[in-house]
C-alpha cells in the first residue's frame, strides 16, 4: 500500500499495527527519532486546520524530519498547474505528502501521479486519520474485546460519519449513524463501501434517523460541527433546523451505558452539536482524542514510508 487515500484502504491487519504504535509513541514519542531523519513531509491544506496540521507537524518533527507547510494558494496549481504535475514535482522532493482538500477525486489523483506515500487529511467524503486517534482512545478505554458494544454517531451525514462508518466496519464493530436523513444522509456509496467491508468482518451496521434509539446502549455517543467546511452558508439556517433533534445534551447521554464515553473530532460548538455540560463533562475523552492525533499520524508516516502497510 503506497497511500492513505481512504478510511477503506485499511486492512484490520494494518488498523492493528497502527493502533499499536501509536499506542508506544503515546509513551515514548522519540523512539524512532531518525525514521525520517534528513527527509522532509510536504504538508497541503486548502481547508483550514488546527489538531490535524500541527499533528503533522509535530509527527515528522518527532521522526527527526522536516516537515513543509503549503497553504492552498501558495502553489501554481491555482493559476492552472495540474494536479498531476504538482505529484511529480512534490514527489522529487519530499518523502511523503499528506493533503487536506474538498474533492477526494484531487487525493486520488494525487495518489496516482505521485511516487511518495500521499495521506488523506481529510476531504469532503473522509478524515481517515481522525479515526485511527478516535480506535487509540476507544481501545484506551474499553481494551480490545469490544463484543457487545455499540458505537454511535449522531449528527450530520458528512466525512466524519462516512469514517466512522467505514472504521467500525473494518473493526467488527457494531456502528450506528444517525441523521435526519434526507440531504444530511451519509452517501449511499459510503453506506454500501461499509456494508461490503462488515460482511467480511462481521460488523453490524445501522443507519437511522432516530437520535433516542441511537444513543440507547450505546458506549461511544459521537458526533461532530453541524456546518462543515465548505458547506453552503445559505443552507445554515434550514440545516442546524433539521439537526436540532440531534445535540447530543445529558438526556441522550443518560439513554447510553453506564461506562461510556462522549467522543467529538473538533472544532466543537457547545450549544449546536453538543452541550456544554456533555462535551465539558466527565464521560468526555476529547482530549485524548486530540493529543492522539500526533501519535497516530506519527505511526501512519513510519509504516507507511517504509513500505509496512498491505491495504485492504
Ligand atoms: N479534527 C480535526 O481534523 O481538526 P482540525 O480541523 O483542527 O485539523
Ligand atoms: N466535518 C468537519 C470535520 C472537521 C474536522 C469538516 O469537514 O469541517
Amino acid at each position: 500500500m503506497k497511500d492513505l487515500l481512504r478510511t477503506g484502504d485499511l486492512s484490520r491487519a494494518d488498523v492493528e499495527l497502527l493502533l499499536g504504535t501509536a499506542a508506544d509513541f503515546a509513551h515514548r514519542p522519540l523512539s524512532a527519532n531518525t525514521a525520517l531523519a534528513g527527509r522532509t513531509v510536504a504538508i497541503y491544506m486548502t481547508k483550514p486546520s488546527t489538531r490535524t496540521r500541527l499533528a503533522s507537524e509535530t509527527a515528522v518533527a518527532h521522526l527527526g524530519g522536516t516537515p513543509i507547510f503549503i497553504r492552498g494558494d501558495e502553489l501554481q496549481l491555482g493559476r492552472g498547474e495540474t494536479l498531476a504535475d504538482t505529484a511529480r514535482i512534490i514527489s522529487g522532493y519530499a518523502s511523503a505528502m499528506l493533503i487536506r482538500t474538498f474533492a477526494q477525486s484531487d487525493v486520488d489523483e494525487l495518489g496516482a501521479n505521485s511516487t511518495i506515500p500521499i495521506i488523506n487529511g481529510l476531504t469532503d467524503d473522509d478524515h481517515p486519520t481522525q479515526l485511527l486517534a478516535d480506535w487509540v482512545t476507544i481501545r484506551e478505554q474499553f481494551g480490545e474485546d469490544i463484543s457487545g458494544r455499540k458505537f454511535t454517531y449522531v449528527g450530520d451525514g458528512n466525512n466524519m460519519a462516512h469514517a466512522w462508518l467505514t472504521m467500525g466496519a473494518i473493526m467488527g464493530a457494531h456502528v450506528v449513524v444517525a441523521t435526519p436523513g434526507g440531504d444530511y444522509a451519509p452517501s449511499v456509496s459510503a453506506v454500501e463501501a461499509a456494508q461490503k467491508i462488515g460482511a467480511q468482518t462481521g460488523a453490524t451496521i445501522e443507519i437511522l434517523t432516530d437520535p433516542e434509539a441511537a444513543a440507547k446502549d450505546a458506549s461511544v455517543l459521537y458526533t461532530d460541527v453541524w456546518m462543515s467546511m465548505g458547506d453552503p452558508e445559505s443552507e445554515r439556517a434550514a440545516k442546524l433546523k433539521a439537526l436540532a433533534p440531534f445535540e447530543v445534551t445529558p438526556q441522550l447521554m443518560s439513554l447510553t451505558t453506564s461506562d461510556s464515553i462522549f467522543m467529538h473530532c473538533l472544532p466543537a460548538h457547545r450549544g449546536e452539536e453538543v452541550a456544554a455540560e456533555v462535551i465539558d463533562g466527565e464521560r468526555s475523552v476529547i482530549w485524548r482524542e486530540a493529543y492522539h492525533r500526533r501519535t497516530t499520524i506519527q505511526a501512519i508516516l513510519y509504516h507507511l514510508i517504509r513500505g509496512e502497510l498491505e491495504g485492504r
